[in-house]
């Protein structure tokens, strides 16, 4: 192992389960845009990369999240991680899922929240490319998931998976890098009150034209744009945020990066509209009136399906 620190690669794949697959399907594939990469039973994988797949959608009688799926070096780390998990007294569900997942060894586990977890070290590399689009994805990046206990989920993210903090918001929000250092793979919070599930998944556009060319693709398509064009202030990323079926998707580009060798101070930042969008300084002019702007955002991120 080059590094021996135990802690994820990357975020490697969204598992959902979906009420209406086509639905679905239609909303992953177009606005996104993903591309089929298989059909197996109920499941679709879908692959921005050169990676099996990205996101896998399973229709059920009872949608949700399925699981995040984490990335690690190799099988060595991942044996590791399972004997750290049973010092921890953590149970974790060991397996090879080549066949039925696209992935060989895999361990399964669930976060204080509930959210159910995967770390897996190899995942089938498809041959080509997917077809050029017009909006291009260097990858899947971030999610973000409530927490009912946040300093709790960040402990454990910290403590149990390795990653490790790179802003706080208040005490409300924590975002935690993996290995290949971008600003968040995944953050933790309360949101709406939710005590568990996805709130959204990031995807990372090479700049700021493919942002824009996904924007005016999602406005034709006739999605809800929940958050439009900004720029947050933990990540630096600039984005904007929509609605499907299943939760909220967010295209950004522009997030800070870490060095493995030069890991951040966390901030703690302030709750503010200027932390979520740095844009809007100076825009609202008392302190009610902002947290009367967070609340409605918060609402309608909740409403559109960001749960
Ligand atoms: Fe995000």
């Amino acid at each position: 192992m080059s590094d021996t620190r135990l802690c994820p690669q990357r975020l490697g794949y969204v598992h959902l389960k979906v009420k209406d697959l086509d639905e679905s399907l239609a909303f992953w594939t177009r606005a996104v845009p993903l591309e089929i990469s298989a059909r197996q039973g109920s499941k679709v994988y879908l692959r921005g990369g050169m990676q099996h797949h990205w996101m896998v959608l399973e229709q059920s009688p009872e949608p949700g999240l399925g699981r995040i799926a984490l990335e690690v070096e190799n099988r060595a780390e991942l044996d590791a991680f399972e004997a750290h998990l049973k010092v921890l007294g953590i149970k974790a569900q060991a397996g090879d899922g080549l066949d039925t997942d696209r992935v060989d060894r895999y361990l399964r586990f669930n976060d204080p929240s509930g959210n159910p977890l995967e770390l897996y070290c190899d995942m089938v590399a498809m041959p080509n490319p997917p077809q050029a689009r017009t909006v291009q994805l260097l990858d899947i990046q971030h999610v973000v998931l409530a927490a009912g206990d946040t300093r709790a989920a960040t402990a454990f993210y910290r403590d149990v998976v390795g990653m490790r903090e790179s802003d706080w918001v208040e005490r409300d929000v924590c975002f935690l890098h993996m290995k290949n250092g971008w600003h968040h793979g995944i953050g933790v919070g309360s949101f709406g009150g939710a005590a568990s599930g996805l709130n959204h998944i990031c995807f990372q556009p090479p700049g700021l034209d493919d942002v824009m060319r996904a924007r005016a693709n999602v406005r034709k398509l006739g999605y809800t744009i929940t958050m439009d064009l900004l720029r947050h202030a933990p990540s630096t990323s600039v984005g904007f945020y929509f609605a499907g079926p299943d939760t909220v998707a967010e295209m950004s580009f522009g997030a800070r990066h870490f060095t493995e060798d030069a890991p951040p101070k966390p901030r703690l930042l302030a709750r503010g509209l200027d932390t979520i969008d740095v844009w809007q300084q100076g825009l609202v002019d008392n302190e009610q009136s902002v947290i009367d702007e967070l609340r409605k955002m918060a609402e309608r991120q909740q409403a559109t399906g960001g749960a």
